[in-house]
């Protein structure tokens, strides 16, 4: 073997699309870290609500977050030593993480954390902004999408028994995240783009797969 640098996947696409479930198995597969960029800002959201901070304040909101101490092990979220992975995905930190992720000193500062978790491992680095900020070198980028219909209706089915009324719900949430979101959900250059829509989790992460491999063989071919 020669002295690669290990494999750097980055995968992107807006919420429901599938990235997190397909980012996880296929770093499984591949025996790579899983690097969940989005669990840094749900993480920053949670440490800004619990200190009672304005989360529209890009300067209390950054300081906040750079006061506590963000560590990821096993996949799971530690802030200030206590584990949170659960505490995270809950509404109050759904509804704002938003808001407090569209401050650029406070993605500064979980940019270089996220490259930190990357480290010497590689990995399938999931996220918004994977392809163009965290890991612009990748040698596969990613871009999931769903259609609108089915995004709600896994978002819905994550959080319980799925009925029309959480799907619309879902629906509407997922839209105006969306709209929020916009800035930052830009497709790098040769992303090679995946619609997840009425697939398995296998079928995309075989395709996916293919793409690693022809990905790691070019990058091989080219030195
Ligand atoms: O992927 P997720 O739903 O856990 O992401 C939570 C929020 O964090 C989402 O509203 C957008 C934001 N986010 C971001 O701005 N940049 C990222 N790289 C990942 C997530």
């Amino acid at each position: 073997m020669t002295g690669r640098a290990p494999l750097v996947i980055a995968i992107d696409g807006p919420a429901g699309s599938g990235k997190s479930t397909i980012a996880a198995a296929l770093a499984r597969r591949l025996g790579l870290p899983h690097v969940d960029t989005g669990a840094y800002y749900r993480a920053a959201t949670l440490a800004v609500l619990r200190a009672g901070v304005d989360v529209t304040d890009a300067d209390r909101v950054t300081a906040t977050v750079r006061r506590a101490r963000i560590d990821r092990y096993a996949g799971r979220v530690v802030l200030d030593g206590q584990d949170v992975e659960d505490e995270i995905r809950g509404p109050a930190v759904t509804a704002a993480v938003s808001t407090v992720s569209a401050h650029p000193p406070l993605r500064y500062h979980l940019v270089e954390l996220q490259r930190a978790e990357v480290g010497a491992a590689g990995g399938v680095v999931e996220g918004r902004d994977a392809g163009t900020v965290v890991v612009p070198d990748a040698p596969l980028k990613v871009w999931l999408t769903a259609s609108p219909a089915e995004r709600a209706a896994r978002r819905a089915a994550q959080l319980g028994p799925a009925d029309s009324d959480a799907v619309a719900l879902h629906a509407a949430q997922i839209a105006e995240r969306d709209a929020s979101d916009a800035a930052r959900m830009v497709r790098a250059d040769g992303v090679v783009e995946v619609d997840t829509s009425g697939r398995s989790v296998e079928q995309v992460v075989a395709e996916l797969v293919e793409h690693a491999i022809a990905a790691s063989a070019a990058r091989g071919g080219g030195g």
